[in-house]
């Protein structure tokens, strides 16, 4: 796909059945993510991959988090919890590595991971995969970042659910970019 065409057409689609993206597809995915604009070279991207199994077990660990960060959590909110991953065939943990650096702000490397994202879904949609970013609590819970494994200077900055789309992609209405962009000084 052009890469114009990609950037313009791309959709969130929730509704994911697989395949997932996998061997040379996914592969792709990630050198895209991984070329991110990145002040300082500090890599700052990590990426879970996790589908299968793996599903279930993320979704276990979801529930486990939300009623320990939330005791008095309702029982359809945990189950809620313990399903949402299986939307999709694939979901991939985004996360930034955060450090100090005199140069380079949290805010920049949250902002080049965010880059990263982007680049990944895009790369999805151009090989006729789709993908949504996806966060809400659990996304900002360290119980939750330390039952993934992830280092304490690492966060989540999106679960990304990839599949193949189940029907055809929404249009997006078109861009009204006299409310976003003008030029300056006029
Ligand atoms: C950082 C971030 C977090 C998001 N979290 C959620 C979320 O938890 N739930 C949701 O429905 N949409 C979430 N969205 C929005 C969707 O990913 C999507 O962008 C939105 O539904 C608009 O669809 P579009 O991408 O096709 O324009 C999030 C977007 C971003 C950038």
């Amino acid at each position: 796909m052009d890469a114009l065409v990609a950037l313009t057409t791309r959709v969130s689609q929730g509704r994911l059945q697989a395949p997932a993206p996998d061997g040379e597809a996914l592969e792709r995915m990630f050198q895209a993510a991984l070329r991110a604009p990145d002040h300082g070279a500090l890599k700052p991207w990590r990426f879970l991959v996790v589908e299968g199994e793996g599903l279930m077990r993320l979704g276990e660990a979801m529930a486990d988090a939300a009623v320990a960060d939330n005791p008095a959590l309702g029982q359809d909110k945990l189950d809620k919890a313990r399903q949402n991953p299986l939307r999709a065939p694939m979901v991939i943990v985004a996360a930034a590595r955060v450090v100090e650096h005199p140069k380079v702000p949290a805010v920049e490397q949250l902002l080049s991971a965010g880059a990263a994202v982007q680049n990944l879904m895009l790369a999805a949609h151009a090989q006729g995969y789709a993908a949504m970013w996806r966060t809400g609590d659990l996304a900002y819970s360290r119980r939750f970042m330390d039952a993934l494994g992830l280092a304490p200077d690492e966060r989540i900055v999106g679960f990304i659910y990839a599949g193949t789309p189940t029907g055809p992609a929404r249009e997006p209405l078109p861009p009204v970019l006299a409310e976003h962009v003008r030029h300056w000084p006029q």
